[in-house]
């Protein structure tokens, strides 16, 4: 199981957005951007869902997600790859609302994507690209 370091946690804050893939049990790929997340615990992250379609009837047929984050001032990027699962109640929901409720009110989030994070690598250029944190 990987940690999510306080440096990963960093790059995750410095993150202008989250790139979420999933993929069909077909293996059909889909990739959005996502803006309401954040890092729960040292092995999971929270994604809001409140447009998510595609996305989310792929997480109920096949739970595996990458996630890419990155800052793009100093060009340091992780990878995560991980097994989701959707809440839409509870304390981890309520929260995840009051956080996208407090950008944009006029949201209503449908539910709480909770990642459990099993690897994480990097993606930044440099000697440690494609190594994985451990
Ligand atoms: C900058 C940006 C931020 C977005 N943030 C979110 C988000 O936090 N949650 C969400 O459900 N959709 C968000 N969306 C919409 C998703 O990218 C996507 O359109 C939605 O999940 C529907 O696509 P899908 O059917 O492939 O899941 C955002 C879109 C953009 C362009």
């Amino acid at each position: 199981m990987a940690k999510i370091t306080e440096e990963v946690k960093e790059v995750v804050g410095k993150s202008k957005g989250f790139a979420v893939a999933t993929a069909t049990k077909e293996g059909e790929p889909n990739v959005v951007p996502l803006a309401f997340g954040k890092v729960l615990s040292e092995t999971e992250v929270l994604l809001m869902d409140v447009f998510m379609k595609k996305t989310e009837e792929n997480i109920k047929a096949n739970p595996r997600v990458a996630i890419s984050v990155w800052d793009m001032e100093t060009y340091t990027g992780y990878q995560f790859k991980g097994s989701a699962r959707i809440e839409t109640s509870g304390s981890v929901f309520d929260d995840g609302v009051n956080m996208v409720k407090s950008m944009m009110p006029s949201l209503n989030p449908k539910a709480a994507v909770i990642v459990t994070v099993d690897s994480i690598y990097v993606t930044s250029p440099g000697p440690d690209l494609g190594k994985k944190v451990e």
